[in-house]
């Protein structure tokens, strides 16, 4: 089974079921369409499929161009389950969120593979694409194939590739960044290694599954933790008087042992502020407790309160009525040149400033409208770079590459930059 599948790989006759067509499903169905691959989307979301139908498309890495593209390519999408009996690759592409309590929730995961266990059939291979803690393909999918009496690495395969989509990254996307490949046993490896090649220039294959599990969550706690060090030291520096950015660019003229991460208005996406602590779950199950993981979750969580307390100083500054006031949130997204507002920390800034009763609009060119906890509906404003003055204080949270900082220094009364987008030695620019 093992040849047959890799000949049909080969010479690209293997039918390919993503399933999961969001942020990383959708683009990923959309390489291996365009690598010649007969490939089905499987979505329960009614909505998208009806979008994807009609050649639109809900992310930015695709065009509606594209997903006309892939639409007249060898792709075909469905809500059903059964279109798995079909395949011989499947790649579930599937959310994994954390709980209140910051467990994981695998919920989405369990739910696709009880779903199309019933259709699963001997010669495929089962790969999971999902950032998770190290264990989950061979716990919640592997135990179950064995259950099913499937022979893993013989009659069954079993392989992990974590997906590095960095959105709105224009220099880095599928085909340019290496993929981590594992497989639960040498076949599925050898399997896996073939399949990635037609989508990505590299592909780089790890000793076992939780090598390549515990890799994608490495990144990502790398990630949050190195912003959490740089956003403490920014509030250091702001009360010492220190361009913390200019630091950063001095620091990062080292060409050896620094990397540069930037300070913001908190942790957004639905990755950093979620992946570290799927892991830290899983770490107190072998009794350790990940102490940076959690000192930097609290840290990045304080961010937008720390900017409100900026705000309420420079409101105090204007000597007006808090009833007079107006301010302006800049950016709504989690970060710039995207329109996902998933975890945004805007979200966060928006709520202090409503519940403080300050009178606020926001502008996204990304976010026509956004709810702020199901209570509030925002719409974005018009943005007119000669009223703005109109605003006591306008807070850069969000630094989209359109928007004109020129025009928003020479008209702005005070800015809050939380982004280091402006130069701060003037009365009208101060950090947070
Ligand atoms: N978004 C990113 O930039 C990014 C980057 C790297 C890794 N990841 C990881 O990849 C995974 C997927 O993330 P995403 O951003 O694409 O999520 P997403 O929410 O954009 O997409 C998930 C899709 O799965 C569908 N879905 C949910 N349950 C389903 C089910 N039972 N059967 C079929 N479809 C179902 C949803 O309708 C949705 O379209 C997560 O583990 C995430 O952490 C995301």
């Amino acid at each position: 089974m093992f040849k047959i599948l890799k000949k049909k790989i080969k010479n690209k006759s293997a039918k390919i079921g993503v399933i999961g067509l969001g942020y990383v499903g959708l683009p990923l169905a959309y390489e291996f369409s365009r690598a010649k691959f007969n490939v089905i989307g499987i979505d329960v979301n009614t909505q998208k499929i009806e979008n994807i139908k009609k050649n639109k498309s809900y992310i930015e890495r695709l065009s509606n161009k594209e997903i006309a593209k892939l639409n007249k390519l060898n792709f075909k999408i469905t809500n059903e389950y059964k279109a798995v009996k079909e395949l011989d690759i499947i790649i579930l592409c599937l959310p994994t969120p954390i709980n209140k309590d910051k467990s994981p929730n695998m919920k989405y995961i369990k739910d696709s593979i009880s779903g199309i266990s019933k259709y699963l059939n001997k010669g495929q291979l089962i790969c999971l694409e999902s950032t998770t803690y190290p264990g989950t393909s061979e716990e919640l999918i592997g135990q179950k194939l064995i259950k099913k009496g499937f022979n893993i690495g013989d009659d069954f395969f079993l392989i992990y590739s974590p997906e590095r989509e960095d959105p709105g990254n224009k220099k880095f996307k599928l085909s340019n960044t290496p993929k981590i490949v594992s497989g639960f046993s040498n076949n599925c490896k050898i399997l896996g290694n073939e399949i990635y090649k037609n989508v990505s220039n590299s592909v780089h294959l790890v000793e076992n599954l939780k090598i390549a599990e515990m890799s994608k969550i490495f990144e990502n706690i790398y990630r949050s933790i190195n912003i959490s060090l740089v956003n403490e030291l920014k509030l250091v520096c702001n009360k010492m008087g220190i361009d913390v950015f200019e630091v950063i660019k001095a620091a990062k003229t080292k060409p050896f042992g620094y990397s540069a991460f930037y300070p913001g208005p908190g942790l957004g996406g639905h990755c950093i502020p979620i992946d570290p602590f799927l892991f830290s779950w899983k770490a107190r199950k072998y009794g350790i407790e990940t102490k940076f993981i959690e000192l930097s979750g609290l840290v990045n969580s304080k961010m937008p309160s720390f900017i409100y307390q900026n705000l309420k100083k420079h409101i105090k500054k204007t000597n007006k009525n808090k009833s007079d006031i107006k301010i302006l949130l800049l950016g709504a997204s989690y970060k710039k040149n995207i329109s996902d507002t998933r975890e945004t920390p805007f979200i966060k800034i928006a709520e202090k400033v409503y519940k403080n009763k300050i009178k606020f609009d926001y502008h996204d060119p990304y976010v026509k409208e956004i709810n702020i906890n199901q209570r509030l509906k925002l719409k974005s404003i018009k943005l007119d770079y000669k009223k703005i003055k109109i605003y006591d204080v306008i807070i850069l949270i969000t630094d989209h590459d359109n928007y004109k900082y020129d025009k928003l220094f020479n008209n702005a009364k005070h800015i809050i930059d939380t982004r280091g987008r402006f130069k701060t030695n003037n009365n009208v620019v101060s950090r947070s």
